[in-house]
């Protein structure tokens, strides 16, 4: 279909033109990971005068005074919670209870380090200079976080909640060769933090928040076609602490170096929706963003679809004329019976766009888009292509255990696909905007997503934390976010928040209290067609609204939601009315009051749980329900710095994983849950200070491996056959032991100690496992068997395991490609004489990886394991171990994996190719 001259509005915004006479092509876009210099640290010459220092250190004085107020007033306020809590004056509080702690105001600690910030000219002109001779830095290849190469510490300034992993500051290099192209961009797809990049010694942009995306137009600063270039990256993440979780440090993203012709379609350029789906025909509109670098000139775009299968199925060809500088193009076309994507088959579609002028094309760009429809029933919950869909989420933070932060898809996709085998269908990205990847796994995988932005806005709750930045940056950020992530079509809704201080009001919130650019900014955004409304000038409630606004402005298509913790009237992000759908963070007993709160309102568990466990550790009686606080409050639970295994230990503020499912299953107004968390992850070590340094909130360990409340999920979530019992069978004898099952598709469960029954079990509609309590060990073999009409259904057993013999080890995968990227993820376990796994053993392991291959990460989902994640080590934790291995680009063939301990050593090949 041919269409003739559509009208296109040219923006004001002008591209840097630079109308040299270069060769046009179609884009290419380079791989720009490999072939890197690092150093740690900064320029010798990165000195300060008596004055920035004497500048920076009040800046630091005057942040810390805000902060240690904070942290006075919180405490403040727990105190007299825990008052009101323990009822009566005079009421002891009791061993146990999460009250009975601390009651007067301790002075907070003030967070050690923080280097200046500033960046003097003498360091750039050093280390950002073509010149520079770097011959002495580290080579390496990208993506990379330089933290978790780090060893762990107590005095780590981040502290062990953002993982007691080092900060500081780092410098990345590299040559590379000027294409043959009219305009070069490089995008970087996230760089922890604050970074800085230069060209051949001119800076090109700064980008404080780590984890947005961002393209830098370089061409003005490249030598000509063919000559060699230096690009300098500094990362500076050396105020500390500024996160409440394990962030990394680097370029942990992927870089690429995209070169285009002077007409060509902007960084996040299309935005692809569906407005009219039906069984015969789908709509597709289609918004492009050309950026014109030379003078007026006619073009025409043609925009082919591409189906699952690589078959052209529909295209449309536009004439336009490109003005200089920004132009946007609307059009539309169809395509005929559309396959859906969906949860079950996540069929996408590529729109790929060309840009020919004279009859050449000059660029083409493919988006990757779904044919989906979502509805959401404030009382009936969510519709997917009108079949009701119940979140059955997780929340997940970015890093991916003992590689860190260094996105590799190998290791999201292993991390996807362990949830998605659990029954999960839904991630929220909490609590920052994810790796470009993970929602491209989303969309393959088939999995909804909630994507979110912030963790705070203008009010702190680190130090140094994005706050900081928020006046400034906070347009962009929010803004580049929502256009980088809207094609997807598992992105269901947009977070703009997770339990921002704005929620509630403090006294700094008068609107006289703000600066004369705040408020304008704020009452830019009042409601004028309702001026009397009665939280006109709450600045909060205002900033609420401009933050939804800033996301609908680039995508109108979906819902604008946020995770609160006031899950009552109150809260400001609630009484702004600009949100689509209420995000309740825990507290599911107010669950049915906010029906009468929020009338007519789509609502949803957007954290839930927080219950705490360790793998493989049983702490009895199982019956003991225990809420332990926050390591703020001084006490550490247990001294072996391990939470039950058994469902029953959670956070005061959360619930263990039975009682907060159940909430949201039995109502349809919850419209999903997303659990805190999926995996393990680095930093927040709560209920425990140091030695830990990773959660316990993880159903499934830092090393990938599951926790037994993995089957509960898998039980309820999935059609599936369950059963799963456990503990393991190696106690002593007079031990008396919990034994618990998780199972569906059956009536009833009986387990047998040795060929003996011990009775048959039910699980009901409020407990959602079998036990036997007490049960009085005797080695051997305990089985559990599941019926369904007196038929068997299902069994599964635990042995004895006698002496350790050997190592065995597992691998997820025989071969990897030789990318320099894929990952092996091998496990090792001990085994006794007949091949059972020995549950209960801390063996060290020594690994080590000869051939084509790289020691890439070892772990063994221990949280107080103070040993590195990085090193050659790893005693096994509860029976496992894990060492990942990365292959090495170009270099196909055999890698070795060596495990020496003391039973001797195992030897595993795998092939990359
Ligand atoms: C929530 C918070 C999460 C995490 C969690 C731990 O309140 O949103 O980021 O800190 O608590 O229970």
């Amino acid at each position: 279909m041919k269409k003739t001259l559509i009208i296109l509005s040219a923006l004001a915004v002008l591209c840097a033109c630079n109308t040299g006479q270069k060769e046009t092509g179609v884009r290419v876009v380079e791989d720009f990971n490999f072939g890197w210099k690092f150093t740690l640290g900064d320029s010798p010459e990165f000195e300060y005068t008596a004055e920035e220092l004497a500048a920076y250190q009040a800046e630091q004085d005057a942040a810390w005074a805000i902060q240690r107020q904070a942290l006075i007033d919180q405490q403040k306020k727990q105190i007299e919670q825990r008052r009101r809590a323990m009822g009566a004056a005079g009421r002891r509080p009791q061993a146990n209870n999460p009250f009975a702690m601390q009651m007067t105001i301790r002075e907070p600690e003030r967070p050690r380090n923080a280097n200046p910030t500033h960046f003097t000219e003498s360091a750039q002109a050093q280390w950002a200079a073509p010149g520079f001779n770097d011959a002495s830095w580290r080579s390496l290849h990208l993506p990379h976080d330089w933290a978790i190469e780090g060893v762990f510490s107590q005095d780590a300034p981040s502290g062990t909640g953002s993982g007691a992993l080092p900060g500081g500051i780092g410098w990345y290099r590299k040559h590379f060769t000027t294409p043959s192209a009219d305009r070069v961009f490089v995008e970087f797809d996230g760089v922890f933090m604050n970074s800085t990049v230069y060209v051949n010694g001119k800076p090109v942009g700064t980008r404080p928040y780590g984890y947005s995306s961002f393209s830098y137009d370089i061409t003005d600063c490249l030598n000509p076609a063919g000559e060699d270039n230096v690009i300098a990256v500094r990362c500076d993440n050396a105020d500390q602490p500024n996160s409440r979780w394990y962030a990394g440090c680097g370029i942990y993203r992927n870089v690429r170096l995209v070169s285009v012709a002077n007409q060509h379609v902007a960084y996040s350029g299309t935005f692809v929706t569906t407005p009219e789906i039906t069984a015969s025909a789908g709509k597709v509109n289609i918004e492009t963003t050309i950026d014109n670098c030379a003078d007026q000139v006619k073009a025409v775009v043609t925009h082919t679809v591409i189906d699952g299968k690589g078959k052209k199925v529909s295209s449309v060809s536009d004439d336009v004329v490109l003005e200089k500088g920004r132009n946007v193009a609307n059009t539309s076309l169809s395509v005929k019976t559309p396959a859906l994507w969906s949860i079950e088959s996540p069929n996408l579609y590529t729109v790929r766009t060309e840009i020919s002028v004279d009859g050449t094309t000059v660029d083409d760009y493919d988006t990757v888009f779904g044919f989906r429809t979502i509805e959401w029933d404030p009382m009936k919950g969510v519709f997917l292509n009108g079949k009701a869909v119940k979140m059955l989420g997780v929340c997940l933070h970015h890093d991916m255990g003992c590689i860190g932060s260094a996105v590799h898809y190998r290791a999201l996709e292993r991390e996807i696909g362990i949830l998605k085998e659990m029954g999960c269908n839904a991630i929220r990205t909490s609590h920052n905007p994810p790796t470009p990847e993970l929602l491209e796994i989303c969309d393959k995988m088939g999995l909804l997503v909630m994507d979110e932005a912030f963790d705070m806005w203008r009010k702190r709750k680190t130090t140094f934390d994005y706050s900081r930045f928020f006046d400034e940056w906070h347009v962009a950020d929010l803004q580049d976010f929502v256009r980088r992530d809207r094609n997807h079509p598992s992105i269901i809704m947009w977070s703009i928040a997770n339990e921002i201080g704005e929620q509630g009001d403090s006294v700094d919130d008068n609107l006289q209290n703000l600066s004369l650019a705040e408020a304008n900014l704020l009452l830019n955004f009042v409601d004028h067609t309702n001026p009397d409304g009665p939280f006109e000038n709450n600045p909060n409630v205002l900033l609420t609204r401009h933050m939804a606004q800033l996301v609908r402005d680039v995508d109108p298509t979906r819902f604008v939601s946020a995770g609160c913790n006031g899950v009552g009237p109150t809260n400001n992000l609630f009484r702004s009315g600009a949100l689509d759908a209420y995000g309740f963070n825990y507290h599911p007993q107010g669950y049915d009051q906010c029906l009468e709160y929020f009338p007519g309102k789509r609502m949803f568990g957007s954290e839930t749980a927080s219950a705490i466990s360790s793998r493989g550790e049983y702490m009895m009686p199982s019956s003991s329900k225990e809420k332990h606080p926050s390591r703020v409050f001084g006490e550490d639970p247990n001294p072996t710095h391990q939470c039950s295994g058994y469902d029953s230990w959670s956070v005061p503020w959360g619930n263990l994983h039975e009682e907060a499912w159940i909430p949201v299953r039995d109502r349809d107004f919850i419209a999903g849950t997303f659990i805190w968390t999926g995996f393990d992850y680095l930093g927040e070590p709560t209920p425990y200070g140091w030695p830990s340094r990773s959660s316990y909130f993880g159903i499934v360990d830092l090393a990938g491996f599951p926790k037994d409340v993995y089957w509960m999920y898998q039980s309820e979530w999935t059609d599936k056959t369950v059963l799963h019992l456990f503990p393991h069978w190696n106690w002593n004898e007079g031990d008396k032991v919990d034994v618990w099952a998780y199972y569906n598709n059956a009536d009833e469960v009986e387990l047998f100690l040795n060929g003996k029954s011990l009775g048959k079990k039910s699980k009901t509609s409020d407990v959602l496992h079998a036990e036997w309590l007490e049960v009085p060990y005797e080695p051997g073999k305990i089985e559990v068997v599941s019926y369904k009409d007196g038929k068997v259904v299902a069994k599964d057993a635990r042995e004895t395991a006698g002496d350790p013999v050997s190592v065995r080890l597992t691998p997820d995968r025989k071969t990897i490609s030789a990318d320099g990227y894929d990952l092996c993820y091998v496990t090792a376990e001990l085994v006794d004489k007949n091949g059972n796994a020995v549950p209960d053993n801390g063996t060290m392991l020594r690994f080590e990886v000869s051939g084509n291959g790289e020691l890439f990460g070892v772990d063994n989902g221990n949280a107080a394991d103070s040993l590195s994640l990085k090193g050659d080590r790893k005693a096994l934790f509860n029976g496992k171990a894990l060492a990942v291995i990365r292959s090495v680009k170009d270099a196909p063939g055999s890698v070795k994996l060596t495990v020496t301990s003391d039973y001797g050593k195992t030897e595993l090949v795998v092939k990359s190719k």
